[in-house]
This record gives C-alpha cells, sequence and structure tokens, in this order.
C-alpha cells in the first residue's frame, strides 16, 4: 500500500498554495512581480536587529536565549505586546497574551481549538488563503461572512443546522484584509458583534496589517469595540491575533494571540504539544527592536508603502481599460481587481507572464466555494514606483486584449 494511502482524512482539503508555488517563478530576470505579499526586505530594521542579536548571545544574556523557556512567552515582549494593546483600546493582562511563532501559528491553533470535523467557520468571500489553509486541516464547512450584509444570523444557524453543523467562529481581517485591501467600517465591526453574540460563536480578529494606515483615522479593533462594551477582555468572545511580520521581519516568525484567560490556557496546551515555545532568542530579539524604534520604524514604512500605493491607485486609473474595477485600500499591501464576468485570470495569468513578463494572483484561491475566477490579487509592496507604473501599463495593455 503506499503512504500516501493511509494519511488522514484532514489532508485530503490540503493543497499546494498556488502563491507559494508562484513565488517559486519569481526570480525571472526582468519580472515585475506584484504577486507576494510580503515586506520589502530593503525596509527591514537589519542594523537594529543585528544589535539586537548580539546582545542577546553576550554573555549576561545568552544562556537564557538559547534554552528552552515557557510555552506563553518571553515576558518583557509580553508585557511591550500589552502596552501596544492598551494603546490600541484593548486594556488586558500578562496572561491574556500568548506569543505564537507568526499569526499563522496562532490560526492553526485556533482551527484546533474550534472546529471539528463538518463545524462551521465564517469567512470573507474572498478571505486570507492561509486561513483556509490552516483551517482545512480540521475539515470544516465554511459559510460566507458578510457583516453588515442582508444574512440574518438565523440564516447562519439554519444552513449550519441543516447538516447537523454548528457555528464555531466567523474569521476575518478588518484593517486593509489580504487579498481585497478593504477595512471594515465601524457600524460593520459593531454588526458583527451583534451577529456573534446571536450566534453565540467566537469572532477571530486578525490584526495583521492594522499597524499600516496610509490614510484616514484608525478605527478601533473589533476586540477593543467588544471589551469598551462588556467591561472586561473576560466578557469577550473576540480573539485578537497579531502579527510582527508585516512590521519587522517574517523571518522571525513573531505574532502573538489575545484573548480570555481560559482561551489562552488552552492555546498554551495546544502549544506545548506542538513545538513547547517560539524560539527565546527571536523573542528577544524582537523586543529589543520594538522597544527601541517600533513607532518610527512603522512611520517610515507607512511613508514608504502609501507612496507605492499611490502610484498603483494613479497608474490603474490610467491604464485599465473600461470594466475594470478594484478597491481603494487605506492601508496594507494590496489592491483587488473585478474583470468583466467572463475573463478567468488565471488564464490572464499565463499570458502576463509569456507576453509582458508581469505577475499576480488570481483570485480564485482566495474564495472558500470557488468563485472568482475573474477577479486578481495586486500587491504594492515589494516595487518602487516606477516598476508599478510599468508593470500596470503591461497589466492595462493585457487586458486590452480582452
Ligand atoms: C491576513 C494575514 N494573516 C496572517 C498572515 C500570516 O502572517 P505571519 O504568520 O507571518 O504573522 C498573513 C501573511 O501574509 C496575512 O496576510
Amino acid at each position: 500500500m503506499l503512504l500516501q494511502q493511509l494519511f488522514a482524512t484532514r489532508t485530503h482539503r490540503m493543497k499546494a498554495s498556488e502563491i507559494r508555488e508562484l513565488l517559486k517563478l519569481l526570480n525571472r530576470p526582468g519580472l515585475l512581480s506584484f504577486a507576494g505579499g510580503i515586506p520589502d526586505p530593503d525596509l527591514f530594521p537589519a542594523a537594529e536587529f543585528s544589535a539586537a542579536f548580539q546582545a542577546a548571545l553576550q554573555p549576561d544574556q545568552q544562556a537564557q536565549a538559547l534554552q528552552y523557556s515557557v510555552s506563553e512567552g518571553y515576558l518583557p515582549l509580553r508585557r511591550w505586546i500589552k502596552g501596544e494593546m492598551a494603546r490600541m483600546g484593548v486594556p488586558c493582562d500578562i496572561d491574556n497574551i500568548l506569543i505564537t511563532s507568526g499569526s499563522q501559528q496562532a490560526l492553526d491553533y485556533l482551527g484546533k481549538l474550534f472546529l471539528s470535523p463538518n463545524d462551521t467557520a465564517l469567512v470573507g468571500w474572498p478571505t486570507y488563503l492561509g486561513a483556509l489553509a490552516a483551517f482545512n486541516a480540521y475539515e470544516p464547512r465554511y459559510d460566507q461572512l458578510n457583516p453588515g450584509g442582508n444574512r440574518s444570523p438565523d440564516s447562519y444557524q439554519e444552513a449550519a443546522g441543516a447538516v447537523g453543523s454548528l457555528v464555531k467562529f466567523a474569521y476575518l481581517s478588518p484593517d486593509f484584509a489580504n487579498p481585497t485591501g478593504e477595512t471594515l467600517s465601524l457600524s460593520g465591526r459593531n454588526a458583527l458583534l451583534e451577529m456573534a453574540e446571536q450566534l453565540d460563536c467566537a469572532v477571530i480578529e486578525d490584526g495583521a496589517y492594522q499597524a499600516l494606515r496610509y490614510e484616514g483615522a484608525a478605527i478601533p479593533p473589533v476586540l477593543a469595540l467588544e471589551i469598551a462594551q462588556k467591561g472586561s477582555i473576560e466578557d469577550c468572545r473576540t480573539i485578537y491575533c497579531g502579527s510582527f511580520s508585516k512590521t519587522l521581519s517574517p523571518g522571525l516568525r513573531m505574532g502573538w494571540v489575545v484573548a480570555t484567560k481560559p482561551v489562552i490556557a488552552q492555546m498554551v496546551l495546544l502549544k506545548q504539544a506542538a513545538d513547547l515555545h517560539s524560539p527565546t532568542l527571536n523573542q528577544m530579539a524582537v523586543h529589543q527592536v520594538a522597544e527601541a524604534c517600533f513607532d518610527s520604524h512603522v512611520a517610515g514604512l507607512r511613508q514608504a508603502y502609501g507612496t507605492r500605493r499611490d502610484a498603483m491607485l494613479s497608474a490603474l486609473q490610467d491604464f485599465m481599460p473600461d470594466g475594470v474595477s478594484w478597491t481603494r485600500p487605506e492601508g496594507g499591501m494590496f489592491v483587488w481587481l473585478t474583470l468583466p464576468p467572463h475573463i478567468d485570470t488565471a488564464e490572464v495569468l499565463a499570458r502576463a507572464l509569456d507576453q509582458e513578463n508581469i505577475a499576480f494572483v488570481p483570485g480564485q484561491a482566495f474564495f472558500a466555494d470557488g468563485q472568482g475566477c475573474n477577479t486578481l490579487r495586486l500587491s504594492f509592496s515589494v516595487l518602487n514606483e516606477a516598476e508599478i507604473r510599468t508593470g500596470i501599463e503591461r497589466l492595462g495593455r493585457l487586458l486590452k486584449q480582452g
């Protein structure tokens, strides 16, 4: 018997990510890629990390830096996060915070924590591909989350009940979502909380891009709104996932979760079973760099990425043919395009690579139900303004061919 035939049913829905497969092609000379949603490596605080790693490896620190440590995470880093969450309107204790290896790990743990096979997860149509990948392993059923839209809580419950399922959580990235770049309004956030209350389900708030706002006033996190309503985080159903990937470095794999103490206590058990704890050395370095320069560094990122976003929006205005529409993100890394319904963006990508040496991500992979053939995601995070303009001009030329 082939070993593949022995794989558990949870592997049946796991498939190679289109984005990851695509990233393998991206070192072709001259290729202008709007595909990877990754930070610009030229903007990493590399000197600060170099100093921080050196400091953590000095004789007075190295025994701690190189040793096993507690699953909850490095205490000074959790204290720093507590301060940062308070600034966002989320007062909490250290024991409400767990350090994870990137927010991706938090999504996996939350899938493991809440989803038995056939349980319902509410996700956006489209939503973050990595969240679908994380949740798929727990064999859920999906339904479309559309806060403030026309679905009543009853309709979710009825649809779930009809197939013997229970709605366990709603997952969303309210600020500058991947892949659409869209932000959920204050009224949308309140509607979400009301719906979650009626469905009696959890809310998973993914704050991966939250710090990267280029215009407009910040909207409080869903968790902040819920704490304001209920008076204490311990009464809240929202679980906040944070990340240092888009602000400091994705390679260090540092993220965090903020939730009620019982949720964190259970996640600590999951973490103990999975990897004991996130790397101590990385936690110490991230703590030192965050203490030293988080705000000024993020201000620089906002300036740089904001200029690139502007370059992309004005190039789209100048070069897109009629019938193409796009989002206007106030932050983050992505613009989402919708083409006329008969156009298949997977097919356009093949021609884009071939004829114009540009890349993007076809939108279908971001839909739990396989819709979205005529959509695509563009990232403006790694190209400079001139490259963005040239790349969008090429895309416009291609789309004019139909
Ligand atoms: C919306 C969203 N959430 C979570 C992640 C995972 O980030 P990390 O695990 O690096 O914190 C990403 C990465 O691209 C993302 O776009």
